[in-house]
This record gives structure tokens, C-alpha cells and sequence, in this order.
């Protein structure tokens, strides 16, 4: 096996923050292996970063009304965050948007576009003529040909699951514009997926077969037994790294072109700041390249990337690529859409200093051979039987006690106890389930080791046993201790926060495995610990997980919603609230632009009980022509405020149209000015 490792954990979009299933299924797994590679005392480089192309980013720029820049500014910083607190110890988390990632790139397309390794087709593409841009499938909205929904996306009705093409939705019409797209002909670069099924073939499904996951594996298999085609690696889009060809103009490279690349630049960065040669991670076959993702990334990882990289030549392929499936919360579906997810930074927030359960209850519950469920009162049975019960419960006891009857100084003991046997059998354990992605198992062999820890102090009673058989009393707190030192070390890789507890409480360094694994004494007799320990865990109280049961709730509520746009509402108020607004109609009967302020029109309002001057925002909706003879809502006894040196008398009521722009509330029929709302 390989003295270096290279590991990467899929690189999250940023255009939100990461969540409990992104954790389970990616990231925590991969920590893991990755700590307990670096314990083993190999050359280890850990890497990810914001994936911050692709049109889930400008979808989510669209959505709230800013740029793709601006979301991807304020996520990656959250999610980088997140990590951090959440212990996932990546050697270099950078971003798509780096300096280095679009050189790198850049230079990867050029280096398969010189080789001749692109196909150029020319398709047609629906463009909105209106908006000036080509439109990406999911900007394209219609009619669902399957259930005649009338929101269907151009890759895929949400109403009846089906996958669509853009073609196929009847009366398309652009999201950009609300216009009907037409097609227009597009030059993209296409590389020939097909021409690499033999060589997939080969290193996968006969190269394979027994050491990958079934799921990965059987996916694979599945795509290629279907017949690969060319896929385009270029895009019609106005977000993303620019296609470095002279004809390229307003293309960028595909997200999923682009994004595994990001391994690689991102690797370079690390490098450079590290002086190392980032080939002998990339470029050299002393190195396991391994791929931690989910399972929707599966064809990018196992097909897509690997023909990329042999196409180019000079790369190693993945050693493996372990895919995970999804984890439910509360037996439903996580949808960051419909907010139903526990939110990594809201977990830190709420939990303070308490990572490690997390870790803990995730990587019990690890999505490895099938969907897996989250629920809070299993977090909390994780903590309080498991975590308080069994594992603190036992470091807190050998501490105690070790303090109480031997003023914290670790006593003589039998070192050929046959109880010591234990700890390299557990670390042999946890070793070989790690060394095969089977975390689960790993978790349970380590907690097994707990759970012996603590039958044994049941079991000899040293609290007793100091009345009347001391020699008996040392050698129980003797081999408590090597036990309790061996949990911390072997608790590292899945819970390392606990793990530096440990070794405080003890007052000991950390040990690479295999010492762990060989030596009989961890903690030699005669050493001291500190006085007074502190608990590793603590219980959580029913309150607790309530107020998060709560929480989501209120997220059913708010899903229930018939426009998932709207608000919540606002706090109630009483009636007598209500009564104090004075809503009239009125008419407009004079408009004027606003001196240097783009945004106000200046307005006459005749309300009936007076004739008045309103400032009102409306300028980039109306011309002052339009708005004259208007029929209106106003708030009549809002207090005056002065607006540019006008004084405003009062609001009139205005709602927001689809495309953004304003519309005035008015009523059905002409009705006389002055007349009270309610
Ligand atoms: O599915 C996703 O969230 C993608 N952003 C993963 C990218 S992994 C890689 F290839 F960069
Ligand atoms: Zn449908």
C-alpha cells in the first residue's frame, strides 16, 4: 500500500450552506480516514474548496436578487467556516473563482484541445433573444408534456419527477424574459466519452470488481452497459472560467469540467505554500488518488474525470472512489429548497462544543450501503447512552478515582494483564474496517472498546475493593488508565475534539496508531494526571432536542405555503391595531421626476379629505405619464417624513410583479376618492 495518499471530498456548490447529509455522506467519512491515514504516518494531502460555477449558483443569485459573485462570497466563507468548527481538517479549502484554478483550467482544456481530444459540434440551443444569452435548461420553464404542469423546468418536472429536455416542454418560454426562446446554432467542444468505454472497462469493471463499493461499481457498470456519448465541455454561459480559445467568445467551461480540476489547482495552491511538488500526488502511481462523494456524483468521479485525466496523460487514476448514499432527516427527503435539513453552522451555534456528537451521531448513522435516516431523539439516545453513559463515563471514572485514592498519579500494574490484549485488538479492528471504508463498523469496534473499559470497572469494583484489597484497586486503575489512553488515541480520527480532552485530562501526547496497536503501556505508573477532570460529555436534556424538533416544525409550516416566495407572516396584531390605519382611496392627478434620484417620483395625490404631495418610489416601474389619472390606496395618516427635501404625506400601497417591477394596488372599480379600506 501507497506511503502517500491523495483525498479529496467533492467540492460543495456555494450557494448555500452544508447541511447534516453533506456531512454523514461526505466530509465526516472522509476526515476520518483522512486523520487516521496522517496516524499511520503517511504523506497526506487533504483537499476541497467552494465549487462556485455552474447554474446552481446563478439560480441562487437569481433568486436572491444580487450577483454570482456576491453568493458565492458570502457561502463559501459559511461553509469554510463551518468545516473549521466542525473539525474537518482539509490541508487547503479554497475556491473555483481562485487565480490558480482558472490558470490550471485553463491550461488542462488547452492541453486536450491541442492534443485533438475534443469533438467541435455545432447544436442548436434555445436563446432568449430579449435577455442576449443562451439559456441553461433549468432557465427554461413549460408546460410538462407527462402531467401538464405548468412549471416545468427544461431538464426536469418537480411535479412528476420525469427527466425533460428543453425540446420537449410545450410552450417554452425563457425565465430570464418570460419571451418564447428560440433555437439558435452554437459551436461547443465535446469530448468523446465513447472513445473511452474500453479503457473504463478495463480499469474499472475487470480492474475492480472486488475492491469498490457495490454501489459505485454497479453505477458504473450500469452507464457503461448503456453506451457512453459525447458530452460538451464548454457552455453558453456569462458565469464560469472562459473557454482560453480564440473563438470562444461568451463560452466558459462546463461546471463539472471545471469543478474536479479544482483537486488539482487547489493541490498546487497547498504546494506552493508547503514546498511540495504537487505531482507526486497527482502524476505519480506511488500516490492513491481517492474521491470522497456522494452518490449523484458518482459518473463525474468514476467516467467523466477519469477520461478527462487520460485524456490529458500525464495523471494517476482514482485508487478508489468511495460514494455514499443519502441521509433523511426526520424520514424525509433533506431538500435545501424546502429548508428541511439541520444546517451545519446552525448546529455550532446551537451546540456549543459539542462537535463531537455530531460527528459521532453521523457517523453512526453513515449513509455507506443504503439511504440512512437522522433523528434528533436518536442524537440525543446517541449522546446520553452512548456518549455520556458508557465513554465519558468511563474516562471520568478512571480520573476520579485515580485522583481520589492515589492523589492522580497512575499506580503499578500487572503489564501482561490479558485485559491490555484488548487494545490491540481493537485498534487491529478499527484499522482494517477503516483501511475498507466501513466507518460504521469502525465506530462500533472503537465504542466496543468503551464499552469493555467500563464492564471492567463494573466488574472489579475498585471503589470497593480500596477497603480491603489494595494491590488489587492499583492494578484495576493501573489498567484503567492504559485503556483510557488507548480511547483517547483511537478516538482521534472520529472524534477529535474528545481525543485532546483526553489527553489533557491524562496529560499525555498524542501516539501514532501503530505505537498504539504494539505497546502494552500507554501511561507509565508513576506518571500524574490533573486534579480535577473535566467531563467529556454531557446529557442533553429533552428541552433541548425539543426546541430543535420545534424548529423544523415551523419549517413544515412555512412548506405549506402555495407560493413558496411568499413571506411569513408577520407577528399577529389585534384588531384594534387595525383600526388605527387609515387606508383611503385617491387618484393621482399630478406626477414629476425627482431631481438626481432615479428611483422617486415626485406625486399630487387627491385623497379625497385633502389634496396632498406623496414621494414614492416607483420610477423604475413608471413613467410620470403613466401614472397620472391613476386610481390608488394610501395610507392617510402615516406621520409626514421629509424624502430629497420633500415632505412625503403619506404611502401608497404597491405590490411586485414576477419581473421584479412594481404595481399599484387599486380598486376593481372607479370608486370616489376618500373612501375607507377595511
Ligand atoms: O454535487 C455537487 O455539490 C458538486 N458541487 C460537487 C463537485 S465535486 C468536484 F468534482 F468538484
Ligand atoms: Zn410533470
Amino acid at each position: 500500500m501507497s506511503n502517500r495518499k491523495m483525498i479529496t471530498a467533492a467540492l460543495p456548490y456555494a450557494n448555500g450552506p452544508v447541511h447534516i447529509g453533506h456531512l454523514a455522506g461526505v466530509y465526516i467519512p472522509a476526515d476520518v480516514y483522512t486523520r487516521f491515514q496522517r496516524r499511520l504516518g503517511k504523506d497526506v494531502a487533504f483537499i476541497c474548496g467552494s465549487d462556485e460555477h455552474g447554474i446552481p449558483i446563478t439560480i441562487r443569485a437569481k433568486k436572491e436578487g444580487v450577483m454570482p459573485q456576491d453568493i458565492v462570497d458570502k457561502y463559501h466563507e459559511i461553509i469554510k467556516k463551518s468545516f473549521s468548527d466542525l473539525g474537518i481538517s482539509f490541508d487547503e479549502y479554497s475556491r473555483t473563482t481562485s487565480k490558480k484554478h482558472y490558470e490550471t483550467s485553463q491550461d488542462f482544456f488547452k492541453t486536450l484541445y491541442e492534443k485533438g481530444k475534443f469533438t467541435e459540434e455545432v447544436s442548436e440551443q434555445y436563446f432568449d433573444e430579449q435577455a442576449g444569452e443562451f439559456l441553461a435548461d433549468r432557465y427554461i420553464v413549460g408546460t410538462c408534456p407527462n402531467c401538464g404542469n405548468e412549471n416545468a423546468y427544461g431538464d426536469q418536472c418537480e411535479k412528476c419527477g420525469t427527466t425533460l429536455s428543453p425540446s420537449e416542454l410545450i410552450n417554452p418560454k425563457s425565465m430570464l424574459s418570460g419571451n418564447v426562446p428560440v433555437l439558435k446554432a452554437t459551436k461547443n467542444w465535446y469530448l468523446p466519452l465513447n472513445e473511452y468505454e474500453s479503457f473504463l472497462n478495463e480499469w474499472i469493471i475487470e480492474g475492480h470488481k472486488d475492491d469498490w463499493k457495490p454501489n459505485v461499481y454497479g453505477q458504473v457498470k450500469s452507464w457503461l452497459n448503456d453506451g457512453l456519448k459525447p458530452r460538451a465541455m464548454t457552455r453558453d454561459l456569462n458565469w464560469g472560467v472562459p473557454v482560453p480559445l480564440p473563438d470562444a467568445n461568451g463560452k466558459v467551461l462546463y461546471v463539472w469540467f471545471d469543478a474536479p480540476i479544482g483537486y488539482i489547482s487547489f493541490t498546487k495552491e497547498w504546494a506552493e505554500k508547503n514546498g511540495k511538488d504537487w505531482k507526486d500526488y497527482w502524476q505519480n502511481e506511488e500516490s492513491d488518488l481517492v474521491h470522497f462523494i456522494g452518490k449523484d456524483n458518482i459518473v463525474f468521479h468514476c467516467i467523466i474525470f477519469p477520461s478527462m485525466m487520460k485524456a490529458h496523460g500525464d495523471y494517476i487514476m482514482p485508487k478508489n472512489v468511495p460514494a455514499f448514499e443519502f441521509l433523511n432527516l426526520e424520514n424525509d427527503k433533506i431538500s435545501t429548497s424546502r429548508n428541511w435539513a439541520v444546517w451545519a453552522h446552525e448546529y455550532v451555534e446551537d451546540f456549543p462544543g459539542q462537535q463531537d456528537v455530531l460527528r459521532y451521531a453521523l457517523l453512526s448513522s453513515a449513509p455507506e450501503t443504503k439511504d440512512n435516516n437522522f433523528t434528533w431523539k436518536d442524537f440525543q439516545t446517541k449522546n446520553n447512552s452512548e456518549l455520556v453513559n458508557i465513554f465519558g463515563n468511563f474516562i471520568n471514572r478512571v480520573a476520579v478515582l485515580t485522583n481520589k485514592f492515589f492523589d492522580g498519579i497512575v499506580p503499578e500494574g500487572d503489564i501482561n494483564a490479558p485485559e491490555l490484549d484488548q487494545i490491540k485488538k481493537s485498534a487491529i479492528e478499527i484499522k482494517n474496517y477503516l483501511d475498507n471504508y466501513e466507518f460504521r463498523n469502525a465506530l462500533t469496534a472503537f465504542m466496543n472498546l468503551a464499552r469493555f473499559g467500563n464492564g471492567y470497572l463494573q466488574n472489579e469494583e475498585p471503589w470497593k475493593t480500596f477497603e480491603n484489597d489494595l494491590e488489587k484497586t492499583k492494578n484495576t486503575l493501573f489498567i484503567g488508565a492504559q485503556i483510557a489512553v488507548a480511547l483517547g488515541n483511537l478516538s482521534e480520527p472520529f472524534l477529535p475534539f474528545t481525543a485532546q480532552k483526553i489527553y489533557d485530562i491524562f496529560n499525555v501526547e498524542q501516539l501514532d496508531w501503530n505505537t498504539v496497536e504494539r505497546s502494552k503501556v500507554l501511561i507509565k505508573a508513576g506518571h500524574k494526571i490533573v486534579e480535577k477532570a473535566p467531563l467529556i460529555y454531557s446529557k442533553i436534556e429533552d428541552e433541548v432536542i425539543e426546541a430543535q424538533i420545534q424548529k423544523l416544525e415551523q419549517t413544515k409550516q412555512n412548506n405549506k405555503k402555495t407560493n413558496p416566495n411568499a413571506n411569513s407572516m408577520k407577528e399577529q396584531i389585534v384588531f384594534d391595531d387595525f383600526t388605527k390605519i387609515d387606508l383611503r382611496t385617491a387618484t393621482i392627478t399630478e406626477a414629476e421626476k425627482v431631481e438626481k434620484a432615479d428611483k422617486l417620483l415626485k406625486l399630487t395625490v387627491d385623497t379625497g379629505v385633502d389634496v396632498r404631495t406623496v414621494v414614492s418610489g416607483i420610477a423604475e416601474s413608471f413613467t410620470p405619464e403613466e401614472v397620472i389619472g391613476k386610481q390608488v390606496m394610501i395610507l392617510l395618516n402615516l406621520a409626514p417624513r421629509k424624502i430629497r427635501g420633500i415632505e412625503s404625506q403619506g404611502m401608497l400601497l404597491l405590490t411586485t410583479k414576477p419581473d421584479g417591477k412594481l404595481s399599484f394596488v387599486t380598486p376593481d372599480d372607479d370608486v370616489e376618492n376618500g373612501i375607507e379600506i377595511g
